[in-house]
């Protein structure tokens, strides 16, 4: 910092933050969090009160604006959203051009990226409507894209949004209904889903969110940022964490092998980590995955399954927090840590993980995006400390030797 004052004497001192562990990037409105108290609160609401009370999209409603919507608000936000669950018949077109295996999150972050293209007429940032609008397709549409990319890795032909059921259901119906069979949504897997989407519909800065952000500062429209944020969240330290979990517990296999992996992941020549457990913010349970922990019991035994994995995650979860190493470290399960095993019992597979993630963030994102459009701001330009050569004069190349 001191040859950079010297250089430049008006510019004053940087503060570096690698990892911006103690830099507040903006002030929000939307969402605290406490992580020494493991509280988080939605516009001031506690998520446990959302998570037994609410559904996502009142929650929805009430990330967007701010307060809970009343029964005729509620009904036209719901209205809108069914309305705009469609995605142009050349989007299917465009996830065809995929191949078949193609990670989902690929085909999400590129199908919204190329929204903009499709919706070119109401891209003006600086409109509130316009930005209204791309708010409610994007939450919309991004069940739609996320199921369409699982069809096509299936090979079946894409499926019409069912505007009857509601926001959860008609994921589900999206997902495994084929054309050759009746196909029922199971009312506790779609309020399962539900839970899941509101416990991951906003998290104040985290990665994703801040690129959201970033990428929104430039002026860019609602489409580019929100495919940069899907993109953040696709990294196994961010939203992968719920697909490297349900790996790793697969990859451990057996109770008798929990403390070898407990073992690995405090050694530190190995790269190893515990998929899962550790927050950036949390230094305490994780509120959301102590929901899920609870709702996991209760969907398995609602649909009559058993998973010998949630055993293993108990287990795994049991050995780490008596661990000294995962104690001091205040290392606690995240939301993720158990998320996946829901999932799985609702039939999606793996691959889908982070995409169910990225279908209840979305709100956040756009939320976050519409709340820094509202006010006035800067682009985001962090600056560096610069570490590389001083000043040094360009040598032909046949003198280099
Ligand atoms: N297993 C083993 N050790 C861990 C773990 C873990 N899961 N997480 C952190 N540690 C250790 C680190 O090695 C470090 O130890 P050291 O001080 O001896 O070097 C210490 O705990 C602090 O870890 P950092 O990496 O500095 O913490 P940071 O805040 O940068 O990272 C993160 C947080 C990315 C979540 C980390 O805990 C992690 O990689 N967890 C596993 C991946 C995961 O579950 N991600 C999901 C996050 S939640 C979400 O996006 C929904």
């Amino acid at each position: 910092t001191m040859d950079i004052t010297r250089l430049n004497p008006e510019l004053g001192y940087f503060t570096y933050d690698p990892g911006y562990g103690t830099t507040a990037s903006c002030k929000s409105d939307i969402t605290f969090i406490d992580g020494t108290e493991g509280i988080l609160r939605y516009r001031g609401y506690p998520i446990e009160q959302l998570a037994e009370r609410s559904s996502f999209l009142e929650v929805s409603y009430l990330l967007l604006y701010g307060d809970l919507p009343s029964s005729t608000e509620l009904a036209a936000f719901e209205r809108d959203i069914t309305y705009h669950t469609m995605v142009h018949e050349q989007v299917n077109t465009f996830i065809g051009g995929f191949h078949y295996d193609a990670h989902p999150m690929a085909i999400l972050s590129g199908v919204i990226a190329s929204m903009a293209g499709f919706y070119q007429a109401n891209l003006d940032v600086n409109d509130p409507a316009h930005r209204e609008l791309a708010a409610k397709r994007m939450i919309a549409k991004m069940p739609t894209v996320s199921a369409a990319a699982y069809r096509h890795y299936m090979g079946w032909p894409s499926a019409y949004p069912r505007n009857s059921l509601n926001y959860a259901e008609r994921f589900l119906h999206m997902m495994f209904s084929v054309p050759a069979e009746a196909y029922e949504v199971n009312p506790v897997a779609a309020r399962a889903l539900d839970l899941l989407f509101i416990l991951h519909a906003d998290h104040e800065q985290n990665a994703s969110t801040s690129t959201v952000r970033l990428v929104g500062s430039t002026g860019a429209n609602p489409y580019a940022c929100v495919a940069a944020g899907i993109a953040a969240l696709w990294g196994p330290a961010h939203g992968g964490a719920n697909e490297a979990v349900l790996n790793m517990l697969n990859e451990i296999g057996d109770v008798s092998r929990v403390g070898e992996y407990v073992k690995k992941a405090k050694d530190k020549n190995d790269p190893f980590r515990l998929m899962g457990f550790g927050h950036r913010v949390y230094k305490n349970f994780d509120p959301r995955a102590r929901i899920i922990r609870k709702a996991c019991h209760d969907v398995l035994a609602d649909l009559g399954q058993t998973d010998p994995l949630l055993d293993l995650a108990m287990e795994l979860e049991k050995i780490a927090l008596e661990d000294d190493y995962f104690v001091e470290r205040k290392l606690y399960p995240n939301v993720d840590f158990y998320s996946g095993i829901i999932y799985k019992a609702l039939g999606i597979p793996t691959s889908m993980f982070t995409p169910m993630f990225a279908i209840g963030r979305t709100v956040g994102w756009v939320a976050q995006w519409l709340e820094q459009a509202a006010t006035p701001h800067r682009i985001g330009r962090p600056r560096q400390i610069y570490t590389g050569h001083s000043a040094r004069d360009y040598v032909g190349i046949d003198e280099r030797g």
